[in-house]
């Protein structure tokens, strides 16, 4: 079986999806889990672009140790030095360079000819060699490129000294069959490619994008470039999970596979889907709600008698557990605690402490609590980030009858520690709370999406609303929980106003170091 290595992009492809803000502590979080996960590769950002990208890339390479961490960079000398800065304490820093080489992309957007081009990739290669072991190297736009202008470049940087050689398909054009021609093509025309490691990236702009990588494998790829849940710039890019399920359930035709833990496929798509307020379509692929539902009279029957009739992927695979242990009002600290470590996190004691009295608040309401709502409570407090003073709700109240004027009345502390309290009215429930937030910070909100879901089962289900909007013109996503979806919703709308409050003082603290 062909060793087939996984790149994940999710913390920077998958970043650039619109709406998504990730922190610094959402991002180790992610990192840790992708670990888990078992990905070879992580790229966690792209550290030229800003200060919270390069914090972000630094921390995570710090951390991080079972996976290679990389990170973007363009093809000029700053950007290079910049990710060595960040990426330096990785086991063994790996830098990814790009440049676009398709005509289209080199005409308008590069303004730079062919030769300028190949010029540059080969001086910002061998500038990266200087530092780093590991430089992958890709050609922006691969699949639109000259075939033979690919073959060239491609021959030249990996002189220039490129240990993986990366081409994508970077606007989703391609047909499986053309995206691994261009593969076999390279592999039997570029001398010296079987020393560097060849890489798929595809987008999923038609809907092939996991297609294209399979094909791209099946003509030579050695790597697999992918995100989480498939999110990435527009429609996304190649899912991860879909790939390495897909290799694993049909072995009986490929001669290939990745070592991706698979059952850990539903805890790493489930806290990308909560950190980055990306819903997760119901009928998607593997970790779709609905992937192992079966509505039919006649499905159902069939399953009863006999899985395998309508079901070729098991929920267990994925580590779904179908018999979630549950704890209750009376659980204590100790089962708390112990349950915690099962999962997997690694929290201080004063963070166990500040999870579990949320725990007591949350049984308090609702009889059992779920895994769901467990890994919920117990990220919200690994992701909690430095202390800047930011808006704290006190109180939500809201007045509704359907021949009446929707009216709330909200109570914030503000960022200087004041009591502060309004009313207002909207056209419905969060319309109201929305109004009356909008009254009591200070700055400019225009609010763009809000979106309100369940998390996990059941009628006492958490609710979780994710508030898109523009505040002071910055476009920023929050998000929150809480049992009731109000409550959730005037969080959610001060989690967003409070990230750009934090990204704010940092920009201001970066100024003045
Ligand atoms: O899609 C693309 O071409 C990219 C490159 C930066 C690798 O994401
Ligand atoms: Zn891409």
């Amino acid at each position: 079986m062909r060793k087939i290595d996984v790149f994940d992009t999710t913390l920077r492809d998958g970043e650039q999806s619109a709406g998504i803000n990730l922190n610094t502590a959402e991002k180790l979080e992610i990192a840790k889990q992708l670990e888990r996960f078992n990905a070879d590769v992580i790229e966690a950002g792209f550290p030229a672009s800003s200060q919270g990208d390069f914090e972000a890339v630094k921390k995570i390479a710090q951390t991080v140790k079972g996976s290679i961490i990389t990170g973007l960079a363009r093809s000029v000398k700053s950007d290079i030095d910049t990710s060595w800065e960040a990426l330096k304490y990785g086991e063994q820093p790996h830098i990814h360079i790009f440049l676009a080489t398709s005509p289209i992309h080199m005409t308008h957007k590069l303004k730079k000819t062919p030769d300028q081009v190949v010029e540059i990739a080969v001086e910002s290669v061998k500038h990266a060699k200087k530092k780093f072991p590991l430089v992958q190297w890709s050609a922006e736009d691969a699949f639109r490129s000259d075939p033979e202008f690919l073959i060239r470049v491609v021959k030249e940087v990996i002189k220039a000294g490129a240990t993986t050689i990366n081409l994508p398909d970077t606007v989703g054009y391609a047909t499986p069959s053309e995206y691994g021609a261009m593969f076999r093509h390279l592999k039997e025309n570029v001398p010296g490619i079987d020393r560097v490691k060849l890489s798929a990236h595809c987008h999923n702009d038609l809907g092939m994008a996991v297609a294209n990588t399979i094909a791209a494998i099946e003509n030579g790829a050695d790597q697999v470039e992918g995100t989480i849940n498939g999110l990435g710039e527009r429609a996304g890019n190649a899912a991860l999970e879909e790939l390495a399920v897909a290799l694993h359930i049909r072995k009986d035709k490929f001669t290939f596979g990745t070592d991706v833990k698979l059952d850990e496929i539903k805890r790493t798509s489930q806290l990308v889907s909560q950190l980055t307020g990306m819903a997760i379509q119901a009928n998607k692929a593997v970790v779709g709600k609905n992937a192992f539902a079966h509505e039919s009279g006649i499905h159902q029957d069939g399953m009863l008698k006999e899985r395998t009739t309508y079901e070729i992927i098991t929920p267990e695979l994925i580590g779904e557990n179908s018999t979630q242990l549950v704890l209750g009002k009376h659980s204590g600290r100790h089962a708390f605690k112990n349950r915690a470590i099962e999962l997997g996190f690694e929290l201080s004691d004063e963070k166990i402490n500040e999870a579990f009295k949320n725990f007591k608040v949350l049984a308090d309401k609702k009889k059992e609590i779920s895994e769901d709502d467990l890994y919920v409570l117990l990220t919200d407090q690994q992701i909690q980030e430095e202390d800047v003073p930011v808006y704290e709700l006190k109180s939500v109240q809201v007045q509704y009858g359907n021949g009446s004027i929707p009216t709330a009345s909200v109570s914030v502390i503000s960022p200087d520690g004041d009591l502060l309290q309004e009313a207002s009215t909207g056209s419905g429930s969060v319309e109201a709370i929305c109004n009356t937030l909008e009254r009591l910070v200070k700055g400019t909100v225009h609010l763009l999406d809000y979106r309100v879901t369940s998390i996990g089962k059941g009628r006492d289900a958490l609710g979780e609303a994710v508030v898109n909007m523009t505040y002071n013109g910055k476009s920023v996503t929050g998000r929150d929980v809480a049992q009731d979806v109000l409550e959730a919703s005037a969080k959610a709308y001060l989690n967003a106003i409070n990230r750009q409050l934090v990204n704010e003082s940092k920009k201001s603290y970066a100024k003045t170091v």
